[in-house]
């Protein structure tokens, strides 16, 4: 592994000058980040297993436990579990909890495959109008085209009257999985989005909608990532006297359902301020799974949501301890309350998290949190620099720091409203003592 440490404190804004571990990562392409189950499902901002793996094994043993706060689709748990570390992960968002069950849930192999080939004979012969089954969505017709909406609800009927439990969810994943590829959305936008690009590309023949073969190809596809985890998951049970648990165990990272000291390590990549709308890239999914039932609610839930309400940001004052967010909010301020609010709050909820994550880790605990910088309204914010003042503030020393290139695609932050990223940060958070601060 490349390093060029230096011990001049003084050379990254009063850290230790970071630690470059571009060429570490960079060499992980194709498979090498989706073996097993981590490609089950599609999720934004994913990161490459090599960076929770490599956290894990930096700062923990076998059977210590590992928290993911803001645990998306699962990457920390199945690499902690891979490594015999007992982990914990919390998320706001359904379908990520539902990815994050799968992806870290070994089945029988056999059983799977019994299971499917008796699930695709039913669909194949059923010549039903099963429309009652299509869900209310809003727009329904501009999503989807008739036919299509059809037979995704002949493949939802099978799927729900599996026995409710891993297996069902298992093939409920694969059912999303088709879900954006089967609906009238251009395949590359973040959020569903219906391009003249794509109208084009229908004009021309040029896009599939056979719903039936593509999900036969799913669960096929599916059905090798899960017998891999199956043999991981003998591998685990042979190597580790104890084999790890993996729990799934709430919904907010700002208030974590867990004893006092009783984490070793948590390893997370936050969302940031406004950069990724969480609850409509996945939204057709979550209608057709029954997962969605109030979407505002939800969006204002999220830490880094874009949603702020006059009357909250009306009365509010633009005041911190921490130069760098001022600066950020002084500048945003000149031209828009509500962002300077926005970016306020983001930093406000990280600052909740650190205290809940501070409460939970054992004595010296460590918290390595991957992050970037972003911008937001063509201003600069240096999220990863202003999060570890934060972080000192909150009882941590800043032990160490990590950098590396965003080149993998999975790692990429979409450019979208203004927010780019290009390094990301490794801040390796060390619990000292107890939050001095409340505020932001
Ligand atoms: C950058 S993503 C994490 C991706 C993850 N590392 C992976 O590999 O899939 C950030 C996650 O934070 C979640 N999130 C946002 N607000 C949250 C909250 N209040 N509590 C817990 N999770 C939240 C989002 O739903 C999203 O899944």
């Amino acid at each position: 592994m490349s390093s060029q440490s230096s011990s001049d404190p003084s050379d990254f804004h009063g850290f230790p000058r970071p630690v470059d571990l571009s060429g570490e990562f960079r060499k992980y392409i194709g498979k090498q980040v989706s073996y097993a189950t981590h490609g089950i499902h599609k999720y934004p901002a994913k990161f490459i297993p090599q960076i929770p793996r490599f956290c894990i094994e930096s700062f923990s043993k076998a059977e210590d436990v590992v928290l993911d706060p803001f645990m998306g689709s699962g990457t920390t748990l199945l690499e902690s579990y891979i490594l015999g570390r007992e982990s914990y992960g919390i998320d706001i968002h359904p379908l990520a909890r539902m990815i994050a069950k799968v992806k870290t849930t070994p089945i029988d192999p056999t059983h799977l495959s019994r299971v499917a080939e008796n699930l695709l004979d039913h669909i194949r012969s059923d010549d039903y109008d099963n429309s009652s089954l299509i869900p209310e969505i809003p727009n329904r017709d501009h999503w989807f085209r008739p036919e299509v909406l059809g037979n995704l609800a002949t493949i939802k009927k099978y799927v729900w009257r599996i026995r409710s439990g891993p297996t069902q969810d298992f093939f409920k994943i694969c059912f999303s999985s088709i879900i954006r590829k089967m609906s009238n959305s251009d395949a590359d936008s973040l959020i569903p989005e219906v391009t003249s690009f794509r109208k084009k590309l229908d004009e021309q023949g040029k896009t599939s909608f056979d719903v039936m073969s593509k999900f036969e190809n799913t669960v096929g596809n599916k059905l090798l990532d899960a017998e891999e985890l199956w043999k991981i998951s003998h591998d685990v049970e042979k190597e580790f006297r104890n084999p790890p648990t993996i729990n799934i165990i709430g919904r907010d990272a700002r208030d974590i359902e867990m004893d006092d000291s009783s984490v070793d390590l948590a390893v997370t990549s936050p969302p940031y301020a406004s950069a990724v709308h969480y609850v409509s890239v996945h939204k057709l999914e979550m209608f057709w799974l029954d997962l969605l039932d109030d979407m505002a609610r939800l969006d204002g839930q999220v830490v880094g949501t874009s949603r702020a309400y006059v009357r909250e940001y009306r009365p509010w004052e633009p005041k911190t301890s921490v130069p760098e967010l001022k600066r950020v909010l002084t500048e945003l301020v000149e031209n828009d309350k509500k962002s300077a609010y926005i970016v306020y709050k983001y930093f406000d909820d990280m600052r909740r998290n650190l205290c809940e994550i501070n409460r939970v880790l054992g004595r010296n605990g460590i918290y390595c949190m991957v992050v970037g910088e972003n911008t937001f309204r063509k201003v600069r914010v240096p999220t990863y620099l202003i999060l570890a003042r934060i972080a000192s503030q909150c009882g941590y020393i800043l032990k160490g720091t990590y950098v590396y290139d965003v080149i993998n695609r999975h790692l990429d932050i979409p450019r979208w409203n203004d927010s780019r990223i290009e390094k990301d940060y490794i801040l390796v958070l060390q619990r000292k003592r107890k939050p001095s601060m409340d505020c932001l």
